[in-house]
């Protein structure tokens, strides 16, 4: 229930009221709606001429007849200039308006129904086995995350599915690296990084070796035959790299629905390839199967090599035949890197090429890359950084700074752990996603300027008001004493949080929210140190700037929460 929606809905109403047979579409209305650059103009201002054609009117004659009959609390007294009708609002009203509507329903507010009904698939973090999680993966992870919360929060059913990359010619070198060198008790202890440390060495000697590279391929064969041993071993790499990667998802709060990846879909992918030869699409190339492209400016997409072996499209395509069938989405979303543009690219034209309308509601989310301190990360010039490591930099720093800052906090450590990993992935999560993210410390774990221990402390700042303010909860509140430019801005802010919801939505963007949670706060502070909270002497101005607090508290959270951020009450 935003102001601007009200307010819309009133001039309908006089509309309706005004002319024969005028029904306005609130949506419409508000589209219309314009903000004065200039208060004195007005909170808001409808341009009458906009309406001209339809009504046949002149404009000053209709905005004269709109204000005639334009009623609602929320309107304090309307002007027509020109073609102009001017709406002043009564602040007072519209303060207690959005408050309460604010408080009616606690951690709800941005909240809507309009996915009721349907189902969206996300995939994201998507890791690969026997790779150590680095910062590279720190985007989908958390961007995926935050959209399957908000997509919830909008009544989606939602599938988060982790595609692991658990299918390839080097899983048969790594067995057989495991086989030559490699002990039980070291994988067990070092984890992924031992598995990569083995793989490491076998391209070394393989070099000067190159029988090795047969008996990697025929590691590989025995696991494509279900060879026992291969087998074992293989899917206990893949509980080790699952085991280690869980340390960080724990640390982020994510989770997953399905962890079904390439592998899955060995013996999934026949009646797509089957399917995709009888609508004439694949053309032999080399001896390999390819779709040709041409005529979209792509390159063909090869299907089958000439060994007959799939591809990772070919898993796709059966990933996505599966999530079809399986959860019948009306969305899936691939939270991937811009990298893989032309890969979804090809994906969904050959599913657009073979007939499947479904694949209209299928979107790669794409986004840039991380770069740590100034400095591309290259695995091949050793510049790596960890995620793990990089959160555990995190929670480091922030137990430090609460340290010094508030030495006599209660529970340090989950502070510090809020706090550090929070820094961390609103920090990812403030800019368009598609634009190059460089890491720095300083301008994450800052207190100050738009980052998340800013957004954390002013939410801490407010439920510490609102315990000092305990004798105020019954007080009846005076909404008109939220009058002052500061308080309308806070206003504004919470008002259009459900604007910003929905629209993060549809553009599958969580930096908006993270932006607005910033505004919010930047509000909220402005007006803190500019109005006393609490008088002692007005108990209902009291009431009502407490309440605005509360109302500023529960929007903060929900938004911190809709980015994957924790919202400690002590800092
Ligand atoms: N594992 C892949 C990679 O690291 C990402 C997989 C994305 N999902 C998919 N369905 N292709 O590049």
């Amino acid at each position: 229930m935003d102001m601007k929606q009200i307010i819309a809905g009133r001039i309908a109403d006089a509309a309706k009221a005004s002319f024969e047979n005028c029904e306005l579409a609130v949506a419409d209305v508000v589209a219309m709606l314009e903000t004065p650059p200039d208060k004195k103009l007005g909170d808001y201002a409808l341009p009458c001429f906009r309406l001209a054609k339809t009504l046949r009117k002149a404009p000053p004659m209709i905005a004269s007849a709109l204000a005639e009959k334009i009623g609602g609390e929320e309107i304090d007294r309307v002007e027509v200039v020109g073609g102009y009708m001017n709406i002043f609002v009564s602040r007072g009203n519209m303060a207690a308006g959005i408050v309460e509507a604010v408080l009616k329903t606690p951690g709800k507010w941005g909240s809507s129904a309009v996915g009721e009904g349907k189902t969206v698939c996300l995939d994201y973090s998507s890791i690969n086995i026997a790779k150590r999680f680095h910062i590279g993966h720190l985007s989908t992870t958390m961007i995926g995350h935050s959209l399957k919360r908000i997509y919830d929060f909008n009544g989606y059913t939602t599938v988060g599915i982790n595609h692991l990359g658990d299918w390839g010619s080097q899983f048969g070198k790594m067995v057989a690296a495991y086989k030559l060198w490699g002990n039980r008790e070291e994988v067990e202890r070092g984890g992924v990084q031992a598995m990569v440390d083995l793989y490491v060495r076998f391209h070394a000697e393989a070099e000067k070796d190159p029988s090795l590279d047969d008996l990697g391929r025929a590691w590989f064969k025995k696991i494509e035959d279900g060879d026992e041993e291969a087998l074992e071993i293989f899917s206990w790499f893949k509980a080790v790299t699952l085991k280690d990667t869980q340390r960080v998802y724990d640390l982020l709060g994510v989770s997953f629905d399905s962890y079904n990846g390439e592998a899955f879909y060995n013996d999934k992918m026949d009646p797509v390839v089957q399917e995709l030869r009888e609508k004439g699409l694949l053309v032999e190339s080399q001896g390999a199967q390819v779709v040709s492209l041409d005529d979209y400016n792509m390159p063909p997409a090869l299907v089958l090599r000439s060994d007959g072996a799939t591809l990772y499209i070919t898993r796709d395509l059966a990933a996505a035949f599966y999530r079809h069938n399986e959860y019948k989405f009306d969305k899936c979303l691939y939270v991937v890197a811009y990298q893989q543009n032309l890969h979804f690219k090809q994906l969904f034209k050959i599913l657009d090429l073979m007939g499947h309308e479904w694949h209209k509601g299928m979107e790669h989310v794409s986004f840039g890359m991380v770069s740590y301190e100034g400095r591309a990360l290259s695995t091949r010039e050793g510049y790596v950084v960890y995620l793990e490591d990089l959160l555990g930099k995190a929670i480091e720093k922030a137990r430090e700074i609460i340290e010094e800052k508030s030495p006599n906090l209660p529970n340090k450590d989950e502070v510090a752990r809020q706090v550090g990993v929070g820094a961390v992935v609103y920090f990812d999560l403030h800019n368009e996603r598609i634009k190059d993210i460089d890491f720095r410390w300083d301008r994450a774990l800052s207190f100050e300027g738009e980052t998340g221990p800013y957004v954390q402390y002013t939410h801490a700042r407010c439920c510490s008001v609102l315990r000092k303010a305990e004798a105020y909860k019954d007080a009846q509140p005076n909404y008109d004493v939220l009058c002052d430019d500061e308080a309308l801005e806070v206003l504004m802010q919470l008002s259009r949080f459900p604007e910003t919801v929905r629209k993060a939505m549809d553009q599958n963007e969580p930096c908006l929210i993270t932006r607005h949670v910033t505004s919010l706060a930047q509000a909220y502070n402005k007006y803190y140190f500019e109005h006393r909270i609490m008088d002692e002497g007005d108990a209902a101005g009291t009431a009502a700037r407490v309440r605005l607090t509360d109302a500023v508290r529960d929007v903060i959270k929900t938004g911190l929460y809709l980015i994957g951020v924790e919202a400690p009450e002590r800092m």
